[in-house]
């Protein structure tokens, strides 16, 4: 089966590091470059965070480029909750053995696409700051891409306010812009991704997996669950694998239920600012431009997961 090529744009993140580690395990993916975005803590921190992750799983060969330090026009707000003071406690990581590129990765985004002959899939796992910033100094090169699959927003719920999403939330206005652009996209919600759950018992067969991939895995499980006990009550010790959503669509999208919908992104609202506004009952009667998934196989789920893992150092 050939590889899908990916340019993986991310806010390391316990649960991108779990997205990293599906997509670079799999063997699924040409992955021509990781890009890093600002999000729960700062560029920084989130790239030094994907250079640890990346050391760790062998994977010092692909580029990795900073990004925005903040969104398009608001502040960027950091916190330590879910992620910990450095965006990935839990793991003791490696020190990185390779440095991000000279290039930022709006031109390294732009630059991958020029040389390339077909288009290319981009997963998007954190603010979108960089992807809009890229539509729009490159939209020459939007044919170029395939698809954007990303983690973010939600149809009936957000988690930084009742109806926005940390990531669209983040950035309400490079949102927009994305989900504006005309691109194919497939949007892996909350919706969906409170359903791609991981409990102790599948934890517990990660760390028994007795690679290093494993221990750090169920490391950041563990530390990611901390926060969805306290918080998500709903989830029954579920800890949410948001980002992994993203990348196991493009693996397998029949382990996904979705639905073609017009999406668009408040960006004034009061009490909405952020929120993915999902027509699922096409009431609008828009041209759908999204596919939105809004359940999953988790069993499937974890066993790509689990595989992945099972297959790095
Ligand atoms: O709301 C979940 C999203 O916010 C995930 O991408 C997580 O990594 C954080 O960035
Ligand atoms: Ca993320």
């Amino acid at each position: 089966m050939d590889k899908i090529p990916v340019i993986i744009d991310c806010d390391p993140g316990l649960d991108d590091a779990l997205m990293l580690m599906l997509a670079h395990g799999s063997g699924r993916f040409d992955i021509r470059a990781v890009t890093i975005s600002a999000g729960k803590q700062t560029q920084a921190k989130t790239l030094q965070n994907a250079l640890k992750i990346l050391t760790l799983i062998g994977a010092t060969d692909i580029p990795v480029h900073h990004g925005a330090e903040k969104p398009l026009l608001r502040d960027l707000v950091v916190s330590n909750d879910v992620h910990g003071e450095s965006g990935l406690d839990g793991p003791s990581l490696p020190i990185p053995e390779m440095q991000a590129q000279p290039v930022s990765a709006v031109e390294g985004i732009a630059s991958i696409l020029s040389a390339s002959e077909t288009p290319i899939t981009i997963a998007a796992t954190g603010p979108l700051t960089n992807i809009a910033t890229f539509l729009l100094a490159y939209p020459q090169l939007k044919s170029k891409i395939e698809r954007i699959s990303l983690m973010g927003g939600g149809i009936f719920r957000g988690n930084m306010t009742p109806l926005a999403e940390f990531n669209i939330y983040t950035d309400p206005e490079a949102a927009a812009i994305v989900f504006r652009a005309g691109v194919p996209i497939t949007m892996c919600g909350l919706d969906v991704t409170h359903k791609a759950l991981v409990f102790q018992k599948d934890i517990d067969l990660f760390r028994a997996l007795g690679n290093q991939a494993g221990q750090v895995a169920a490391d950041l499980m563990d530390f990611f669950s901390i926060f969805y006990r306290e918080n998500r009550v709903e989830l029954n010790g579920g800890a949410a694998m948001h980002d992994p959503c993203a990348i196991a669509w493009l693996m397998n999208p029949g382990i996904f239920t979705t639905k073609s919908c017009y999406v668009d992104v408040e960006t004034k609202g009061e009490l909405t600012s952020g929120a993915t506004v999902v027509d699922f009952y096409n009431t609008l009667h828009k041209e759908p431009n999204a596919t939105v998934a809004y359940d999953i196989d988790r069993d499937a789920f974890l066993d790509m997961l689990f595989n992945a893992i099972k297959a790095l150092p």
